[in-house]
């Protein structure tokens, strides 16, 4: 069940509306009478495929209590100071106020408004009071605001709260309170100001995991080199280089749960970084000397406690398992999960992958899990929690 108030913001709900349809779910919307000034019922009907639900539907089929006991979460967004101060005080004076007094379901609000009604004591108060009674408030971005201002107050992207809405409806929130530590994406080992060594890791495999622990419940750091990570809702810590990655790394150890060492760090760097551009010579051959990179995953093996679960992956283009093993033996870790990056599907830049699941406990069985990231991602978890 979406509601819509009359914040300017609702001109992106339109979008939204169709991923939650591309996502598989049903929605039906609720439109406060100012909010038809900023999106027409018309858009949104077409979209959501059922007619919207107005003041003017507020009657005898009882519609707030129908709609409220169909819904699996009730999301309002963009939600206005207005209504905000009608929900925290148990006001019920149109369909969707009325609608939201007889949820039982979770609910997501995300308050929109410019940074000097945000900051108004009386908007903070209600804040309060719904987050007290358990009402998931998402916080505002700060950015630019759509009257011109920037500051405190934009609402998410579409696409950020479809991963609140999916993060209320995972089935599992197994993972609530647990820290988790992902590092995710390639490194660049700079050679001169302009040229580095890298490999086509794009972070997908990490950020997965990352994305799926969070939908669980979890709080979630991620240490990525130079990829774009959706950050919604994550800590994300941006490197460049695998000292910089075994830098953040030990500095977020002692917080982590759970580390999830997905990046795919170079193992050699350049052992003379020039200052300026390498010209091109007279030679035909250029020669750059390597060393190597510090292996951050049997840094981590060396200090862990031993209640912290450290999980490696193997990108391998032969011997898979006994390469495998060897690595989870040498760096200490619990798992490791085993993928063959030349396999068709798979590994490096793809949204699929197979792996297998290797345990450090023999008695426990190697599992094979292949699908696409996000969804073998939750598998995953589900096996390393399952201990
Ligand atoms: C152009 C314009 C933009 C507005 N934008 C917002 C907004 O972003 N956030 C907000 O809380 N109120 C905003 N308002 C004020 C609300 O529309 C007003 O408080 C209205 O009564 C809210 O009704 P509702 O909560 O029933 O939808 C805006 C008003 C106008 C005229």
């Amino acid at each position: 069940m979406l509601g819509i108030t009359g914040g300017i913001a609702a001109y992106k709900i339109p979008s939204l509306v169709r991923l939650i349809k591309k996502a598989g779910c049903e929605v039906e919307i609720i439109m406060t009478e100012a909010s038809s000034n900023f999106v027409t019922p018309m858009t949104l009907s077409t979209l959501s495929g059922h007619e919207v639900w107005r003041d003017k539907d507020f009657d005898f089929r009882i519609p707030h209590i129908k709609l409220s006991q169909w819904a699996e979460v009730l999301v309002i967004a963009p939600c206005t100071a207005n209504t905000l101060a009608k929900l925290a005080h148990g006001i019920a004076d149109n369909l969707l106020t009325s609608a939201f007094s007889a949820a039982k379901c979770p609910v997501i609000i995300f308050p929109a408004m410019n940074e000097r009604m945000y900051d108004n004591p009386s908007t903070r108060e209600n804040i309060r009071i719904l987050s007290e009674r358990n009402i998931h408030i998402a916080e505002p971005l700060t950015g630019a605001l759509a009257c011109g201002d920037s500051g405190k107050g934009r609402m998410p992207e579409p696409e950020e709260i479809m991963h609140e809405i999916f993060r209320s409806l995972c089935p599992l929130h197994d993972m609530a309170g647990k820290h988790v530590l992902v590092t995710a994406g390639p490194t660049h080992e700079y050679i001169d100001p302009v040229r580095y060594i890298s490999n086509p890791s794009t972070g997908k495999m990490g950020a997965s995991m990352a994305r799926t622990a969070w939908y669980r419940g979890a709080d979630v750091r991620v240490i990525a080199g130079p990829v774009e990570i959706d950050s919604y809702g994550l800590d994300v810590i941006h490197v460049k280089s695998a000292s910089d990655m075994l830098n953040a790394v030990m500095n977020n150890l002692e917080w982590s749960d759970y580390i999830i060492k997905a990046a795919a760090v170079g193992d050699y760097r350049a052992k003379e970084i020039h200052e300026r551009k390498i010209k091109r010579g007279d030679k035909d051959t250029l020669t750059v000397e390597l060393i190597q990179n510090p292996d951050i995953a049997a840094e981590i093996g060396k200090v862990k406690r031993e209640n912290q679960i450290l999980v490696g992956f193997a990108a391998e283009t032969d011997d898979i398992e006994s390469n495998a093993r060897l690595k989870l033996e040498r760096k200490n870790l619990d798992y490791i999960l085993a993928n063959d990056v030349l396999a068709e599907n798979s590994g490096f830049a793809s949204d699929m992958n197979t792996i297998r699941l290797i345990p450090r406990d023999e008695s426990k069985p190697e599992k094979i899990i292949s699908g696409l990231k996000n969804e073998i991602a939750y598998d995953i978890w589900s096996e390393i929690i399952a201990g």
